[in-house]
């Protein structure tokens, strides 16, 4: 249990463990791990697999690129693990916590990083990660439709910030402790 960890206001970020990673367990919990180690809280997060055409709604934006019909298939080829995580600065560090999207520039230059240490190649390269408010808004809504995104930073932001709060192992998510 935590309590009154934040001085500045929490933002949230969806996060993703792809499927290259959930195909190992292994990679699956070091990767979460590393999401509690650096003290986010997870906010929601679920199971799940996308069609076809889920991923290529979700990667339009890549549509016509080279490694696109690659991304569209990998995505959709087993299970992920979605996540709404918050913290001070949430967007900017699971970024940097992921490391570069190229798997050789990752190896090289960042080993530390989550792609660094688990990437396998420029494709399957572990996780995804919002790029900025207004793209985590929207891929929030995308993977939780029924999350509302500018009620919880009214509402609950405030009570997560205050604390305290406590990790459930059978949720894999942090709540808020009644007192
Ligand atoms: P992401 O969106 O997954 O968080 O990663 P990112 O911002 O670092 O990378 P982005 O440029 O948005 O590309 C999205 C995903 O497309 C795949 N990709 N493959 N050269 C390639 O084969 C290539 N380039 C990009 C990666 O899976 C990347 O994460
Ligand atoms: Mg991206």
């Amino acid at each position: 249990m935590s309590a009154c960890r934040w001085a500045r206001s929490l933002q949230l970020t969806l996060a993703v463990i792809k499927p290259d990673a959930m195909a190992h367990p292994i990679m699956f919990d070091t990767v979460h791990q590393r999401i509690l180690d650096n003290k986010f809280l997870i906010v929601r997060n679920r199971e799940l697999q996308w069609r076809a055409k889920d991923s290529q709604r979700f990667y339009h934006e890549h549509a016509g690129r080279f490694f696109y019909q690659r991304l569209v298939e990998f995505m959709s080829s087993g299970p992920m693990r979605a996540y709404i995580l918050a913290h001070e600065d949430a967007i900017q560090l699971w970024r940097k916590m992921m490391g570069p999207t190229k798997v050789f520039r990752a190896h090289i230059t960042a080993p530390e990083t989550i792609r660094g240490h688990l990437g396998l190649t420029d494709t399957r390269n572990t996780t995804h990660g919002s790029d900025s408010a207004e793209s985590a808004c929207r891929e929030i809504s995308f993977f939780f439709p029924d999350f509302d995104v500018s009620r919880w930073y009214e509402e609950q932001e405030p009570l997560y910030r205050a604390g305290p709060v406590c990790y459930d192992e059978e949720t894999l998510e942090h709540r808020l402790v009644e007192q």
